[in-house]
């Protein structure tokens, strides 16, 4: 079960947004406890991910504690929390990775993007996730890029990759740093 999840603040025009989805939700399921994880799928199929919003209004709608909502969107990995960032960086955490350095490059995205994993920066522009093997073992440990494979990457191809996107590097105090600025 995921804990302590912190939403990003709600991009302008992504109230109204969250509303209409959660609306057209209901409208094709009838608002019952039975139904929530059908709403649940269908609302973070249009908006990409569930806000902590959305999850309000549809515990409004099924006359449940939102608490509950939350509770189950937390527990099951099919919910994403955070919204998807403009460049998607997936770690493969498969054996083959996981055995050279997957983790190791995981946590050098988590500490150069002040994130942790299944997060998202707070201007959206990186999502960092783990995934399960991708199918390019020979190239461990792989990271996917948006849609792009990189392979063999060390902690200075991580700052590589950030680089080619115009991400200043920052050690992770500086990120924890910046990322509690966007936070107040
Ligand atoms: S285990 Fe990572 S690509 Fe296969």
């Amino acid at each position: 079960m995921r804990k302590g999840v912190v939403f990003l603040p709600l991009l302008q025009g992504e109230e109204e947004l969250i509303r209409k989805s959660v609306d057209k939700a209901l409208r094709k399921h009838e608002a019952t406890r039975e139904n929530l994880i059908p709403i649940l799928l269908q609302v973070q199929e249009a908006l990409g991910y569930l806000p902590g919003l959305a999850m309000e209004q549809i515990a409004a709608a099924l006359k449940m504690p939102a608490v509950e909502v939350y509770g189950l969107a937390t527990f099951y990995n099919q919910f994403r929390l955070h919204p998807p960032g403009k460049h998607q960086v997936k770690v493969c955490m498969g054996t083959a990775c996981y055995m050279v350095g997957g983790r190791i490059a995981l946590e050098c995205f988590e500490r150069r993007l002040g994130i942790k994993e299944g997060e998202t920066t707070p201007d959206r522009e990186f999502s960092l996730e783990r995934v399960a093997c991708v199918g390019c073992c020979t190239m461990a440990p792989v990271v996917v890029v948006d849609e792009h494979v990189e392979g063999k990457v060390t902690p200075t191809r991580v700052d590589g990759i950030l680089l080619s996107f115009g991400k200043a590097i920052a050690s992770g105090a500086e990120a924890a740093g910046k990322k509690g600025e966007g936070a107040s």
